[in-house]
């Protein structure tokens, strides 16, 4: 049971053992960038890395990311959903701008400890990018991001959803919205 369970697992922290070896003079260099030891592995290759490797799939995902405003202000919280017609094990969500930046912060709520954990994926240090830490089917998912205080522009969540072990996509993406400084109401 404990052996199956170690060998299913999806977390955060597997996300890139697979290559490990053949990528260790390259892992060992973003350690050294990222000193609190994030996964950055599956934040450079953006995808969940796990023997056997696995091509992403290319179809359309069965899965939503829904957010709520075509406008938000700086600063603002906003709340965002992953939503699956199948259910899912794992993802890693984050948000980001035109230029590809991965920008803003995921504060965690009680309900989500131990459930979900979060990541530094920029070099910003501000807790960017979320995934999972319970490897249970869920369709469902919500959370909160922070809008940056210091960018006024097109965002777009993107996320990569892991379905069982050997599928997962990560072309998708949420509507965009913008984050600006004047927003009429
Ligand atoms: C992310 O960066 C912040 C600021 O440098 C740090 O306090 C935090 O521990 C880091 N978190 C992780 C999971 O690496
Ligand atoms: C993974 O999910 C797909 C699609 O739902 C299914 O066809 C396949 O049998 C599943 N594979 C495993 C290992 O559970």
């Amino acid at each position: 049971m404990k052996n199956a369970a170690r060998a299913n697992r999806l977390s955060c922290e597997s996300f890139g053992l697979a290559v490990v070896l053949a990528v260790l003079a390259l892992v060992l260099n973003q350690l050294d960038a990222y000193p609190d030891g994030a996964p950055v592995s599956s934040c450079k290759y953006w995808s969940p890395w796990h023997e056997p490797y696995t091509e992403p799939v290319s179809s359309i995902p069965p899965y939503s990311i829904k957010t709520y405003m075509d406008v938000v202000r700086p600063n603002a919280l906003v709340p965002v959903c992953l939503f699956g017609q199948e259910p899912f094990k794992g993802f890693m969500l984050q948000a980001i701008t035109t230029d590809g930046d991965v920008v803003g912060t995921f504060e965690l709520r009680d309900q989500d400890k131990g459930r979900v954990q979060l990541m530094n994926c920029s070099t910003m240090g501000t807790m960017d990018t979320v995934c999972h830490t319970e490897k249970n089917h869920k369709k469902v998912q919500s959370f909160r991001w922070r809008a940056p205080t210091d960018y006024e522009g097109q965002i777009v969540f993107r996320a990569v959803i892991v379905r069982n072990y050997s599928i997962f996509w990560r072309n998708l993406e949420s509507l965009p919205f913008q984050i600006k400084l004047d927003v009429d109401n």
